[in-house]
């Protein structure tokens, strides 16, 4: 075992008789300790308080105050309660020894004192009590670095918390992004395309009508022909059966007739189209948005009456107290006239419900994102709500729905334009939002989110 430095550690000697107390006195500083004494146990514990030795051989029996007692009075001050104390007694006093563990000794050695047994037991209580304190402090490290690391664990966590959210937020700028390049760059295509498209569609519609009309002539003259001649020549009737002259007669109106509903179609696409890339011709006005919505109902009024087996859509409409809007107000009526058709369109095949168009507006303050020292300071929004409960949308496209030309309709009965339209008037040039719930067999519920007026472009 390691011998300790006996340097610098200050030992109490208490005992009544001074030869005792020169006879181990003189042990304790030939090993090299310091020494204090005490003749009596008033005098021990003031010494303790002047002069906090390292370890106390405290004699057992004192007249007036005894050494258990010096004892108790220490352990019961938390100042001093920590100071080994080793009792000194005489052999017949063992039984007064447990009382003195009772309170609080570490030891104790019996008279007579042998050198080495006192110095030993010194050491022993001393290297006891330094490890004690090492563990001590120690441990008190410990627990202020535990401390540091909850902290750091919180602040990390927290980090954590806000990265992600800035993260989401990203994604969510990116995706828009994305979506606002991919519409303008579209957009210049579209009108491109539908230039072309519209070239082309007018020679059909500037030409069909003229057709109609001529087969229409040709036909009556062959029909009076056929009157005036009723028996003509066997050459001319071989060509008639030949060539089936009277299913050609027949079937040529019903050609024409599909040829001018394919053109008229191709018409409506231009529109859509011209509506799509042309967003910026229309006029900014400051109006009430629900006169807008209301004559685009007007309009799809026959879409919303029962006709033979379809049932009649109920509207609802929960309108708020709203101001009024400085928007492009064609396009924001064109908007509402796809959403409505969306939701008209959704009610189709559904049954066990009562087929119903929910309309609800809403005014939203919400405060300004630009650092302001005006904290009154808020943009106005207004909420549109355009709900059905029709068939609802697959959680797998609605990613999708907002793509051009992304439709789940069968040929000729969509172009997969309209919400893409929508998003290009809404998001940017109202600078808006839109957002979708909805639920597979239950309904949709498209929220259409403008400012109150139109920011600097
Ligand atoms: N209210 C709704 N309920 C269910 N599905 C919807 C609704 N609105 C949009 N959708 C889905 O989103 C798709 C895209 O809609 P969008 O309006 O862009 O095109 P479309 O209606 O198919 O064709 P278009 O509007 O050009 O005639 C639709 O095909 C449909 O699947
Ligand atoms: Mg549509």
């Amino acid at each position: 075992m390691n011998k300790i430095n006996t340097d610098n550690f200050l030992i109490l000697i208490v005992d009544d008789v001074s030869h005792n107390l020169q006879f181990i006195g003189d042990i304790v500083e030939t090993a090299g300790y310091e020494t204090t004494f005490a003749t009596n146990g008033q005098q021990a514990i003031e010494r303790v308080k002047q002069a906090r030795p390292n370890l106390i051989l405290l004699d057992l029996m004192m007249p007036d105050m005894d050494g258990i007692e010096v004892c108790s009075i220490l352990k019961a001050d938390p100042d001093y309660c920590d100071v080994p104390i080793i009792f000194l007694t005489a052999s017949q006093e063992t039984n007064s020894v447990v009382r003195a563990f009772q309170e609080g000794a570490v030891d104790y050695i019996t008279k007579p004192f042998k050198n080495e047994e006192v110095i030993v037991r010194i050491e022993n209580h001393l290297r006891l009590y330094i490890q004690e304190k090492q563990l001590e402090s120690q441990n008190l490290r410990l627990q202020a670095e535990i401390q540091e690391r909850i902290k750091a664990e919180a602040e990390l966590k927290q980090k954590t918390t806000q990265l992600e959210q800035t993260l989401n937020e990203l994604k969510s700028t990116q995706v828009e992004l994305i979506q606002s390049q991919k519409m303008s760059a579209l957009g210049q295509i579209v009108a491109g395309v539908a230039h072309e498209i519209n070239n082309s569609s007018n020679f059909i519609m500037g030409n069909i009508n003229h057709a109609i009309y001529y087969f229409q002539v040709f036909d009556e003259l062959i029909k009076l022909y056929q009157q005036l001649h009723p028996e003509p020549n066997s050459k001319i009737n071989n060509f008639i059966e030949e060539n089936e002259l009277n299913f050609l007669l027949d079937d040529c109106p019903k050609m024409m007739n599909s040829i001018k509903i394919g053109a008229e179609r191709l018409d409506q696409i231009v529109c859509s189209l011209r509506n799509f890339s042309r967003l910026d011709e229309a006029q900014i006005k400051t109006v009430d948005i629900h006169s807008g919505i209301d004559n685009t109902l007007l309009i799809l009024q026959h879409r919303l009456q029962s006709v033979g087996a379809r049932r009649e859509i109920q509207v609802v409409k929960e309108y708020a107290q709203l101001p009024q809007v400085t928007c492009y107000v064609s396009q924001l009526n064109q908007v509402f006239l796809l959403f409505l058709t969306n939701a008209i369109e959704s009610l189709e095949n559904v049954s066990g419900v009562i087929p119903t168009i929910t309309i609800r507006t809403e005014a939203v303050q919400t405060p300004s994102l630009q650092p302001t020292n005006d904290s009154s300071q808020t943009i106005d929004f207004i909420n549109i709500y355009i709900s059905d409960n029709g068939c609802g949308i697959d959680p797998d496209i609605v990613p999708k729905i907002f793509d051009p030309f992304f439709t789940t309709k069968s040929v000729g009965n969509g172009t997969g334009l309209g919400l893409s339209i929508s998003h290009q008037i809404i998001v940017q040039k109202h600078k808006g939002k839109i957002r979708c719930h909805s639920t597979p067999g239950q309904g949709t519920t498209f929220i259409i989110t403008i400012p109150l007026t139109l920011p600097a472009q």
